[in-house]
């Protein structure tokens, strides 16, 4: 069960007002909000141990060593990693698919097809048509339909021996689908392709086991889940960080240097070059341990109550459409008024203190699938309220009234 009001005191933001109204915060899609306790975690490494990691004999330099190993520990129990030197540290999902589509490099060949789903946001399209001009690999793409859920039967068809790597992530951003991924990754280890799941919009409801799912890699962001921006994580399976070339070269990613060769640390060093973002890591740590103590079951129920409820209220209102009606999706509904441009109605939310997006939401191809510029986005967290929705619904059909 969630205890709304205790957890509400825990996110300082909450008490603010925009333009006067008290803060109603629907853009959790885009970025979560930050509790005390993450809040002091950031204070107390600057204000007690900052200091550079893996490197100093000092006592400041192990303290912060310890807590940043002590974060990468929090982050493999969560998602049940085997090692936690499969867990690298990145500074978010984009940087973790960047990642693993500059070490595809070295492994496709010409005619080499790579899968991505209809449903992506533009960081997993992007690195992939690259990684395709760079290798003379083909992208293709699996198809999705009116309710925003991939098209499986097609799927299923594409995959063949020349599939070498299957991209998919596991909660559209733009709609909120659950796509079905462990159909995804069971299918393509059936024709020998590894597979990359983007959990950036899926890891604040759901906890993934990767075990369990046997995902090759799974890549998410801090910021979504109550940390700080400019921090995440990539899991791989050992064997293919092992394979993979490093990303970077520079310090901490060595074994010894000389000017006729290098050779490389073993992992997570290899794949961490550079000072990291240490502080960003340790806060995520304290991150995980605040979501885990509310409870991802409990998270992912009271959402579910909070959609339902939303959903209703929404399309009583007229000519309200929503996009993304799969039976399995999160706490996010996009939504256009017709004849009118979401950016005005988002607009309108603002002056009245609602946050929502507005806009493609970096998923231009599914705005594109139904034709349309844009959308509203609401998308709802475990510290919002039926309250701040009825706000909401009530601002939209004023929004409605003034622009029709
Ligand atoms: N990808 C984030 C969103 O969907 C920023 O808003």
């Amino acid at each position: 069960m969630i205890d709304i009001d205790k957890i509400r005191k825990d996110f300082p933001i909450l008490k603010r007002e925009v333009h006067g109204k008290p803060l109603v915060y629907f853009d959790n899609a885009a970025t979560s909000q930050t509790p005390q306790i993450v809040i002091d975690t950031i204070v107390d490494y600057y204000q007690n141990y900052n200091a550079n990691i893996h490197r100093g004999v000092h006592t400041l330099s192990q303290e912060a060593t310890d807590k940043y190993e002590e974060a990468r520990i929090k982050i493999q129990k969560h998602f049940n990693v085997k090692e936690a030197y499969e867990i690298i540290f990145t500074s978010g999902t984009t940087h973790g698919i960047n990642m693993i589509a500059s070490g595809f490099a070295s492994i496709l060949n010409e005619g080499d097809e790579i899968i991505v789903s209809a449903l992506e946001h533009h960081s997993n399209i992007v690195p992939w048509q690259m990684l395709c001009e760079k290798t003379g690999a083909i992208l293709r793409v699996i198809p999705m339909n009116l309710e925003g859920t991939l098209e499986m039967d097609f799927y299923h068809n594409m995959l063949s021996k020349k599939t070498k790597l299957v991209f998919c992530n596991h909660v559209s951003n733009a709609l909120g689908t659950i796509n079905p991924i462990k159909e995804i990754i069971t299918t393509a280890h059936k024709v020998g392709a590894a597979v990359l799941v983007d959990g950036a919009q899926a890891t604040p409801h759901i906890k993934p086991d990767v075990q369990d799912l046997d995902v090759d890699f799974y890549v998410a962001s801090a910021h979504k889940l109550c940390g700080p921006t400019g921090v995440g994580m990539l899991y791989g399976k050992q064997e293919w960080l092992e394979k993979l070339p490093p990303y970077q070269g520079g310090g901490e990613m060595i074994a010894s240097v000389t000017f006729e060769k290098t050779t490389y640390a073993g992992l997570p060093h290899k794949f961490e070059a550079g000072t990291p973002n240490i502080c960003g890591g340790i806060a995520f740590g304290a991150a995980l341990d605040y979501m885990n103590t509310v409870g991802f079951k409990n998270i992912a129920s009271y959402e579910d109550e909070l959609l339902q409820y939303a959903t209703e209220k929404l399309l009583a209102i007229e000519g309200l459409k929503i996009y993304g009606t799969s039976k399995d999706k999160t706490a996010v509904i996009s939504f256009n008024i017709e004849g009118i441009h979401p950016y005005d109605i988002g607009a309108i939310l603002d002056k009245l203190g609602i946050a929502v997006r507005t806009g493609h939401h970096c998923a231009q191809p599914i705005m594109d699938y139904y034709k349309i510029p844009g959308t509203v986005r609401a998308s709802f967290s475990f510290y919002n309220t039926k309250e701040e929705i009825n706000a909401f619904v009530e601002g939209v059909e004023k929004a409605k009234l003034m622009l029709s």
